[in-house]
Parts: structure tokens; C-alpha cells; sequence
């Protein structure tokens, strides 16, 4: 049985299809463009890194490679398994059920906190910012990764099926949180198109999918997304 820690953001996506969430990570950002800029505001190694929304642990080998310590948090229970097999072996690193409401860590623990994707879209998530708050060392930094909607074909996707998302709201609301944006051009670069198509299909509706499809002529998507990253 599947237990969802209360607070939870339903995110179908990955919860019903991860294995096409996963071809969808391998298909991310493949220049790397994302880890160079965490990386040059504040590096990790031998650091305790807190990956928040973990999903099935997909960014937890890449951060336990040069951290101390890896901590992810998940609050889908059969996702938070699927992280602890993909990190299995690696004793530096555990998974727990938990929501980012009620992050299950002393305070001052950790030193680097990443959320990509997970719940921390814009007002509604103060709770998990005041939890990030509490577990956060003096001199640690805080990375919020969530699509910029102003611009780039996903961009421009993800405005046609939500016309009432708000960008500037967003980004005011980062301004009031204390958080500085840093807006990245990532792309998505997918093996073949059914790879694409299947992505596609658990992103969109299925008749927006279709049409986003028939606009790309091969395999990659330009995507903006912006790194919201604040210091404590
Ligand atoms: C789109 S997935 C991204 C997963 C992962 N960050 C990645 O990049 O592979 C969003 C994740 O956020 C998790 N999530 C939803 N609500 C959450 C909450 N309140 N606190 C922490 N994580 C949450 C979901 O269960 C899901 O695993």
C-alpha cells in the first residue's frame, strides 16, 4: 500500500508513470548547465546536502558524489523505495518518507538544500520555507529549480496549458522570500521521439502533447527554468 505524507502536491507524472520520469531526468539538461551554476554559487563537497522531493532519487548519486552526507525527502512511500534501491551501497546517503512541510531533521543540519520541481512552485510553499529555515546552517544556501514560463518553446508550452500562471507573481514572491533568480536555457535531448512523445504525454493532455510533438522536427527542446537560490 502507497502512503503519501499529508501536505503532499499531487504530481501524477512521476507518481503514476516514474519510469517515464525517468527518461525524462535522463533527458535534462544534458550540458550540464544547472549543476555548473549551483555549483559556482556554492559548492558541496564534504558538505550535508538535503535534496527535498527526491522523487526516486535521481539527483542523489550525482550530489553524493563529492557531499559527506545526502539526505533525501519524499513523501510518495513506493518513490521514497524506489530512492533507496537507486542508492543502495551508498552508506552516505539515506531516503525519508516525509513531506517538505515537516522536514525530519534537527535544526542547523544541513548545508546545501535542493528542491527541483517539487513543490516549492510559488505562494503556498511558506511552510517548507520555514522548514528550510530551521534545518538550514548559518552560511548554507537554499536552490529552488521550476520552469520560467516567460520564455523557450517549453516555456511557451507550459503558459498555452496553464494561460492563468502567473510569472511576475512567482517572481515577486521569491523577491519577498529573500531568494535571487538565476534564469538558466537548459534543453531536453531525448534518445529518439517516442522517448519525446511519452514525455510529452505525461506532461500535457494528450491533445496538447500531440500538437507540442508535431512542432518539434527532431529530438530536443529548449526549456527555461530559473535557479532561485538563497544563502541563510
Ligand atoms: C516532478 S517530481 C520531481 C522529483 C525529483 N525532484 C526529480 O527531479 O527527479 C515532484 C516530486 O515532489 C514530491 N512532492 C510533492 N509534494 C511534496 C511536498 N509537500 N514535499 C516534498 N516533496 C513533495 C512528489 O512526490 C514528487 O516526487
Amino acid at each position: 500500500m502507497v502512503e503519501i505524507a499529508p501536505g503532499a502536491v499531487p504530481s501524477p507524472n512521476i507518481w503514476n508513470t516514474p519510469q517515464v520520469y525517468e527518461l525524462e531526468n535522463k533527458a535534462v539538461d544534458p550540458d550540464g548547465v544547472l549543476a555548473g551554476a549551483m555549483r559556482e554559487l556554492r559548492p558541496w563537497d564534504g558538505a550535508t546536502v538535503l535534496d527535498v522531493g527526491c522523487g526516486t532519487g535521481f539527483h542523489l548519486p550525482f550530489f553524493a558524489a563529492s557531499a559527506a552526507r545526502v539526505i533525501g525527502v519524499e513523501p510518495h512511500s513506493g518513490l521514497a523505495a524506489a530512492a533507496r534501491r537507486r542508492v543502495a551501497g551508498l552508506d552516505h546517503v539515506t531516503v525519508r518518507a516525509s513531506a517538505a512541510q515537516a522536514l525530519p531533521l534537527p535544526d542547523s543540519s544541513v548545508d546545501v538544500v535542493h528542491a527541483r520541481w517539487a513543490y516549492f512552485f510559488g505562494p503556498g510553499c511558506e511552510p517548507g520555507l520555514r522548514e528550510i529555515a530551521r534545518v538550514i546552517r548559518r552560511g548554507g544556501t537554499a536552490f529552488i529549480i521550476d520552469n520560467d514560463a516567460t520564455r523557450s518553446t517549453f516555456g511557451r508550452w507550459f503558459r498555452t496549458w496553464l494561460p492563468a500562471y502567473d510569472p511576475e507573481g512567482v517572481e515577486r514572491f521569491w523577491a519577498r522570500q529573500g531568494f535571487s533568480r538565476r534564469p538558466l536555457t537548459i534543453r531536453w535531448a531525448f534518445a529518439d521521439r517516442s522517448e519525446l512523445e511519452a514525455v510529452l504525454n505525461i506532461e500535457f493532455p494528450a491533445e496538447l502533447a500531440a500538437r507540442f510533438l508535431a512542432e518539434v522536427p527532431g529530438t530536443e527542446v529548449d526549456y527555461a527554468v530559473n535557479l532561485w537560490h538563497r544563502s541563510y
